[in-house]
């Protein structure tokens, strides 16, 4: 009891502290608000790109500097480095109020150590080794005087079409919302003003990953109850997380443009969620409005942003040139404009930048921090856990001893900068490890002998005889084939999401060598590969791992590190399969057996099911599902559901498995999805050990949003499904929740 009492006491002194430190930054931001001009205030809303001031002299440099001089700036991205952050902000310094910049970059998957992107990391399942990867990014970006970074994207995508899949962690709000928790996490440290730690932003508020057909910057038109299942879910638990910022997004929501949108920022952001930080709006997103026709000038653009509660304008100019006639001609309020500037003031305070401005950028820790090698062996370690082993027929990996000649062969087995995908900031990528380097290291007394084949998208196969030859005199082939490492990102949605140029088809002359080939696919997406799925001895999936891909890789192959990745999106047939998602509903006609598609909702030249279903991935070990046990068959008056079962490593190796948990709601006032994500574990076993591995199932966990109504549960029956794959159930069973 007195442990119990000292605990309360010690919890409660630490609400206090947090409330009297909330207290005394807000009286700080009143009193400085009360010394700000129109045109100050306004400043702080305003962000440039930097670009134009750190590099080469033009004509934009002097205009923007003069304006940084005259406190019309608030923030500017894209200036990194201690030199560069502290030459910037030495000019803010020189306005009247000295009001210290915020200084933002988009720090996606890493900063000098470049980590897998993150739809790489979520095939990990890792909740801790995510934090780390973004922790560390942090590390770095924050010693090199970065206060901010522009993530984690939490967009949840459906269409691999879609460019920017590779920046999020994939189809799923449940498994969604727990790596933007841990990414949130590792950003900002423990406290925001840590030398250590950035602030996160979270983006893009929101639905952007639903546009239609996967086109970049296209409408998103859907209902509510689907805005609030499955598109916002990552975004309010980031924000419970504690993220600092949140970006809005390019995307029209039902016919208006997420920046203009009072319904996302306002009444659900700032009001339902009672979100304290501010927003900033994508580049250029207010401008937009005019070329989407939602507004027919800059000034209405303005005026729709900043009463949304778009606090920020990255890139528009739009308050810079708008706000202050705005507010003269009482079109807005200044409220409007104080709340959007407090929210911006009190991060600085919250950062320590009025205490010392270059806080964050000390030459002596940017010097220490980059030279880290711990950072190196965290990202391989991120990598090793981010593969998918997808095939792996007779147990061909890991690869044998007997084996001494490797042919290998195709575009990306020398590729480094690939390695590193988009979004890397600072990255040196002639330090990455090709898999070629990574498995000379690994497999010293093996010979390997290289054949690129083909480039990665052309049409010429003038290279496939040389290729064959290699393939002849090896005992193995393995080939690494994939898109290029800038096929994926802003602004690179495809059409075809196939293996790009003729690399199919020079993967089956290979195969009529009659060797075994192993083939490794890296892209930013989930890719279509139908002939190397049927053909192929064993297929290792690695999207883009990082600096550290080729050591991963090798790790993989050798099975210094048996697979444990689960795939975090589907992977379709066909595009014309797209959107495909593991979550969807039954229809009043689905198939009911397989092959028999008579009036039922199928395709006539297609089945209905993935190539690769979402949570699939294999190991060099098997596990056994038993013992399925419940302590209740009904839940009663908000009662949780206890759940249990007997996980066992079958096989001969130490192993790593991603124990799924799923829940349908079998009858309901809304037709609900065939199963969902409610729970999962990664859980190491030693050959032949079994470990009880437990799941609480809540009542909201059986929640669903209800149009008028809001969350809701209903009496019923439910299914409860446990297995380490979407479409493997292991175990099954009923209850009912009253
Ligand atoms: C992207 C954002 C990014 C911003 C700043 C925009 O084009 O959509 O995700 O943070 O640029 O670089």
């Amino acid at each position: 009891m007195k442990r119990y009492n000292w605990l309360l006491g010690f919890l409660c002194l630490q609400v206090f502290n947090v409330q009297a430190q909330e207290q005394f930054i807000s009286k700080r931001v009143d009193s400085l608000l009360k010394l700000m001009t129109l045109k100050e205030k306004i400043g702080q809303l305003n962000q440039y790109s930097g670009r134009e001031v750190t590099g080469p002299a033009n004509d934009r440099k002097a205009y923007l500097l003069k304006d940084i001089q005259n406190g019309m700036v608030g923030s500017m991205l894209n200036v990194k480095g201690v030199k560069d952050t502290r030459e910037i902000q030495a000019e803010a310094l020189k306005s009247r109020l000295k009001i210290p910049l915020l200084f933002s970059l988009d720090v996606v998957h890493g900063y000098k150590t470049v980590f897998p992107v993150p739809l790489s990391e979520a095939a990990s399942w890792d909740m801790e080794a995510i934090k780390q990867s973004a922790h560390i990014a942090a590390k770095e970006a924050a010693a090199s005087g970065i206060h901010w970074t522009f993530a984690p994207m939490v967009d949840i995508a459906r269409d691999p079409r879609w460019g920017r899949v590779m920046e999020g962690a994939g189809e799923d709000p449940f498994l969604g919302s727990a790596i933007a928790r841990a990414r949130v996490k590792g950003f900002q440290g423990e406290q925001l003003g840590a030398t250590d730690a950035v602030m996160a932003c979270v983006k893009h508020f929101a639905a952007y990953g639903a546009a239609i057909a996967g086109r970049d910057y296209n409408p998103v038109d859907m209902s509510e109850q689907q805005l609030r299942e499955i598109y916002l879910p990552p975004f309010k638990a980031a924000a419970e997380a504690g993220a600092a910022t949140f970006m809005n997004a390019f995307n029209t929501l039902n016919g208006v443009p997420a920046t203009a949108s009072t319904f996302l920022q306002r009444d659900i952001l700032k009001k339902e969620w009672n979100y304290k930080g501010f927003v900033v709006s994508d580049w250029g997103s207010i401008r937009e409005m005019i070329p989407w026709g939602f507004a027919a000038n800059l000034s209405e653009a303005a005026a729709y942003a900043i009463t949304a509660g778009s606090d920020m304008d990255m890139e528009s100019e739009a308050y810079k040139n708008e706000l202050e006639k705005l507010i003269q001609t009482g079109k807005i309020s200044v409220d409007l404009l104080d709340d959007a500037v407090k929210r911006i003031l009190y991060k600085k305070f919250e950062l320590g930048l009025f205490e010392n401005p270059y806080k964050f950028s000390d030459f002596k820790r940017e010097d220490i921090v980059m030279k880290d090698k711990t950072h190196a062996a965290a990202a391989r370690s991120m990598a090793d856990k981010s593969i998918v082993l997808l095939k792996n027929e007779h147990q061909i990996l890991p690869l044998q001893t007997d084996v001494k000649k490797i042919a290998l062969i195709g575009p990306l087995v020398r590729a480094k900068a690939d390695l590193a995908s988009t979004w890397t900031v600072y990255a040196d990528t002639t330090q990455m490890t090709s898999v070629e380097e990574g498995l000379k290291q690994r497999f010293g007394t093996m010979k390997f002998n290289y054949a690129e084949g083909c480039k990665i998208n052309t049409s010429d196969t003038s290279k496939f005889n040389e290729a064959i030859q290699t393939a002849q005199n090896a005992d193995l082939v393995v080939m690494v084939l994939g898109e290029a490492g800038n096929m994926t990102g802003e602004a690179k949605s495809r059409a075809n999401i196939e293996l790009p140029g003729v690399q199919e088809a020079l993967f089956q002359k290979i195969k009529k060598t009659g060797k075994k080939v192993i083939v490794v696919v890296m892209g930013g997406r989930p890719l279509i590969f139908n002939t190397i799925a049927d053909q192929a001895d064993a297929i290792v999936y690695t999207f883009w791992l990082g600096g550290e891909a080729g050591h991963a890789i090798a790790d993989v192959l050798s099975a210094d590190y048996n697979p444990s990745g689960k795939l975090p999106m589907t992977f379709p047939r066909s595009v014309g399969q797209v959107p495909l998602f593991y979550n969807y509903a039954n229809t009043g006609r689905p198939v009911a057996k397989s092959g028999d598609i008579h009036y039922r909702s199928a395709y006539i030249d297609s089945p209905n099911t993935p190539r690769y279903a979402f949570g699939f991935g294999m190991s060099y070990t098997d596990f056994s599902y038993t013992d399925l046990r419940k302590d209740k068959e009904i839940m009663k008056g908000g009662e949780n559901l206890n759940v249990s079962f007997t996980l066992t490593n079958t096989g001969k190796r130490k192993g790593e498995e991603v124990v799924q948990l799923y829940l349908q709601d079998k009858v309901a006032s809304v037709v609900r999805p065939v199963k969902e994500l409610k729970g999962f574990d990664k859980v190491e076993l030693e050959p032949g050990e079994s470990k009880t591995i437990k799941f609480v199932i809540t009542p909201e966990m059986l929640a669903f949003y209800k149009s008028e109504r809001g969350w809701i549960t209903e009496p019923g029956s439910f299914k409860l499904m446990v297995g380490g794959a979407s479409d493997q159930m292991r175990l099954e069973s009923d209850f009912k929740l009253e």
